[in-house]
């Protein structure tokens, strides 16, 4: 059965790292005999412009229909203050696939260790993996702006933070069989908010299921402090919607760039995988973005939605590779385009 995959390139950089992950995963393709289709569609910005819509209905069709969907980026500043913003796609998008677990890995490269601004022992050993609450919360409560006023409301069930807690279980589950530390790390405000006391009593209970599974609690401030001073300590980080992109973005600056780290959201239907950046207005159409966020975004894809290893584990060698050879794009301090560093990886693939 041939896989179909609904392709969002996007704004900004996105269509130009889009091109360049679509060349990888057709050699790797081509390689491992993996048979897919694709359905390159409008979204974010590109949308509003073309249809009036950052998430039109033949999209929203198409990627419903799809077995995974890959995204590049969305926004622009040119939607600052715009009446409808490219956002919106996203937030509409993974509200209707109802892509309520957001799984950010953080690793770090040896060959870019220098480019942390940690300390090298500070990061060694780092590997750890954020699991974000994707679709309530404060993003999905009820928001009102008032010209004196405004209030956002946060909502939590206790099915929403069952299953969430579920793939963080299970995740740290699978790590410890394969030799990590066990460790689900639930970050909450429980000292002060009502959806934290009930997040951490939800932890709790879903803890019984995973007795192979250490449990800890974590206050996000003091755990957005332990993320600088000693990140190697954490295994499987978990926790809500704004709490989770927060920290997300904190975690994915340890490797020293934005540019090198993949995302997987999952719900019940298809999956999302797409770079954890963002659209990078300012270098876009320059051919100097890196793609291999990207790129690992599609090695992610083809492990976690169809289940090639194989693929997936020489896509990510054929990375490694090309960055231990020493072709560098700016973001990582060399002069690399975006066309010489996926060249550089398909050759090495
Ligand atoms: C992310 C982004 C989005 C979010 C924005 C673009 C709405 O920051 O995916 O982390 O806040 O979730
Ligand atoms: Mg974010």
């Amino acid at each position: 059965m041939s896989a179909r995959i609904t392709v969002l390139a996007g704004d900004g950089i996105g269509p130009e790292i889009m091109d360049a992950g679509l060349r990888v995963l057709a050699a790797a393709a081509e390689k491992t005999g993996f048979e897919y289709s694709l359905d390159a569609q409008p979204f974010g910005g590109a949308a509003i412009d073309a249809a009036g819509h950052p998430l039109p209905e033949q999209t929203l069709e198409s990627a419903r229909a799809a077995d995974a969907i890959l995204l590049a980026a969305i926004g622009s500043p040119r939607y600052d203050n715009a009446p409808v913003r490219p956002e919106q796609g996203l937030l509409a998008l993974r509200s209707q696939l109802g892509l309520y677990a957001n799984i950010r890995p953080v690793r770090i490269f040896d060959s870019l260790s220098h480019l942390s601004p940690l300390k090298p022992e500070r990061i060694e050993g780092v590997s750890f993996t954020v699991v974000r609450e994707l679709t309530g919360g404060i993003y999905f409560g009820e928001h009102t702006l008032k010209d004196d006023s405004a209030r956002d409301v946060n909502d939590y069930t206790r099915a929403e933070i069952e299953r969430i807690m579920h793939v963080a279980f299970r995740l740290a589950a699978a790590r410890k069989a394969a030799g990590g530390a066990g460790i689900v790390t639930s970050i909450d405000k429980q000292n002060v908010l009502a959806t934290s006391k009930l997040w951490r009593i939800v932890a709790e209970d879903v803890a019984q299921h995973y007795p192979d599974v250490t449990l800890e609690h974590q206050l996000v401030d003091s755990a957005a402090m332990l993320m600088i001073t000693n990140p190697a300590r954490f295994d499987v980080i978990v926790t809500e919607n704004l709490f989770g992109d927060i920290l997300s973005d904190e975690a994915s600056v340890l490797a020293g760039t934005l540019g090198v780290m993949p995302s997987a959201s999952h719900g019940e239907g298809p999956s999302l995988y797409e770079p954890i950046h963002g659209s990078a207005p300012d270098i876009a159409g320059q051919g100097i973005a890196n793609p291999i966020s990207m790129i690992l975004s599609v090695a992610m894809m083809l492990r976690e939605s169809f289940d090639r290893e194989d693929a997936a584990s020489l896509i990510e060698g054929a990375v490694q590779a090309a960055l231990e050879s020493g072709v560098r794009t700016r973001d990582l301090g060399g002069d690399a385009s975006t066309e010489q560093m996926t060249a550089a990886i398909l050759a090495a693939l």
